[in-house]
C-alpha cells in the first residue's frame, strides 16, 4: 500500500490588488516587482473573512474531488502562521465549520514548508493504519500581518488556502521519500515582530532558498530511487520566480513543467504548495503516475520536500 493524494482543493478571496494598486500605496513599480519577483497581483481577504473560513473553502471542494464526507476525517492538520486567534487552533474551527466530528485537530507552524510537515506527518498516521483520512490544508490571511508601509515585504504576499485529502493509494504510487529540516540559527532572518508585522532580510532567505530548493528536490528524487530525468512535474514554494527558477534550472525541467501560481497570487505562505497542487492537478497539468516533486522552505528557517507519485 501507498500513502497519497486522494482529492485536493483550493480557495482565493475575490479582491484582486494589482502591482499598479500598490505604486499608490508604496514607493514601488509595476516594473520592479515584476522583474524582482515574477509577481503580478495577489488576493486579499475582506476583514470578515478569516484564514479559518478559506480553509473552509478549500477542504470542501478537496472533499468533494476525494469523494470523502466530512465524518469519515480521522485528522485535520492546518499549517499556517495566520492563525484566526493564536488558540484555539485554526483544525479546531475548521472540524466545527466541516462537521468533521470524528477528526483530532492540531494546527502545525512550520511557515511556508508547514504544508510539507502536514503531508509527512498524515504520512505516518496513515502508513501505521492509526487513520485512514486525514485532511491537510494550508491557509493563510498574510495581509492582516504585512506592514502596507514597507515596500520590501508588503509586495511579496497574498491571501489563499490550499488542501489535500490524504489516504492509502495502491502500492507504488503517493509519497515515494521525503525530506524535512529546520535551522532555528536562521530564525533571525525571517519572523513576526512580537503581535506585528512580518521581518524579513530578504537577500539572506533568498540566499538560502537558492540553495535548499534544489539540494532537498534532489535529494528526495535521489532517496526515491530515481533520476532527475525522471521527474514530470515541479511544484516549488511561490516565494520569488528567481528562487524557483533556480530550483527548476538545476533539475533540467522544462518551463511548462512548474507550477506558477505566484504570478497572480504571490507569495501565499504555507497555501503556496497546496494551492499550486490543486490547481495543477484540476487543470490537467498533472497526469496519472506522473512523478511530482513537492519543495518547499520558509522561516525558521525550515524546509521541506516530497517526491510524489500521482
Ligand atoms: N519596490 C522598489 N524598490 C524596492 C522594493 C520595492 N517593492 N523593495 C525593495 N526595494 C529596493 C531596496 O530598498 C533596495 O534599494 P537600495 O539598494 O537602495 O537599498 C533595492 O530595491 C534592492 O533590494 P534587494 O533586497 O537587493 O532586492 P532583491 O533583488 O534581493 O529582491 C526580494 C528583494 C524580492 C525580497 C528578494 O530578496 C527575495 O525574494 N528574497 C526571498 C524572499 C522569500 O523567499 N521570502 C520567503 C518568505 S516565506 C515566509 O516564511 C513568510
Amino acid at each position: 500500500m501507498g500513502v497519497g493524494v486522494l482529492g485536493v482543493g483550493h480557495y482565493v478571496p475575490s479582491k484582486v490588488l494589482t502591482n499598479t494598486d500598490l505604486e499608490n500605496i508604496v514607493d514601488t513599480s509595476d516594473e520592479w516587482i515584476r522583474t524582482r519577483t515574477g509577481i503580478e497581483e495577489r488576493r486579499i481577504a475582506e476583514d470578515d473573512m478569516n484564514t479559518s473560513d478559506m480553509a473552509l473553502h478549500a477542504s470542501l471542494s478537496a472533499l468533494e474531488n476525494a469523494g470523502v464526507k466530512p465524518e469519515e476525517l480521522d485528522l485535520i492538520l492546518v499549517a499556517t502562521v495566520t492563525p484566526d486567534t493564536p488558540f484555539p487552533s485554526v483544525s479546531c474551527i475548521l472540524q466545527e465549520k466541516l462537521g468533521a466530528w470524528n477528526a483530532a485537530a492540531m494546527d502545525v507552524s512550520a511557515a511556508c514548508a508547514g504544508f510539507m510537515y502536514g503531508m509527512i506527518t498524515a504520512k505516518q498516521f496513515i502508513e501505521t493504519k492509526v487513520y485512514k483520512h486525514i485532511l491537510v490544508v494550508g491557509a493563510e490571511k498574510l495581509s492582516k500581518i504585512t506592514d502596507w508601509s514597507d515596500r520590501n515585504t508588503c509586495v511579496l504576499f497574498g491571501d489563499g488556502a490550499g488542501a489535500a485529502v490524504m489516504g492509502e493509494v495502491s502500492e507504488g504510487k503517493g509519497i515515494l521519500s521525503f525530506e524535512l529540516g529546520a535551522n532555528g540559527a536562521g530564525a533571525e532572518h525571517l519572523y513576526q515582530k512580537n503581535k506585528g508585522y512580518i521581518y524579513m532580510n530578504g537577500r539572506e532567505v533568498f540566499k538560502f532558498a537558492v540553495r535548499q530548493m534544489p539540494e532537498s528536490s534532489l535529494n528526495v528524487i535521489e532517496k526515491a530511487g530515481l533520476k532527475k530525468e525522471d521527474v514530470d512535474y515541479l511544484i516549488p514554494h511561490q516565494a520569488n520566480i528567481r528562487i524557483m527558477e533556480a530550483a527548476r534550472e538545476k533539475l533540467g525541467i522544462p518551463e511548462e513543467k512548474m507550477a506558477k501560481t505566484i504570478k497572480k497570487y504571490g507569495n501565499n505562505s504555507s497555501a503556496s504548495i497546496p494551492m499550486a497542487l490543486s490547481e495543477s492537478a484540476k487543470d490537467g497539468k498533472i497526469k496519472d503516475n506522473d512523478l511530482v516533486v513537492l519543495v518547499g522552505f520558509g522561516a525558521g528557517l525550515t524546509w521541506g520536500a516530497v517526491a510524489l507519485r500521482w
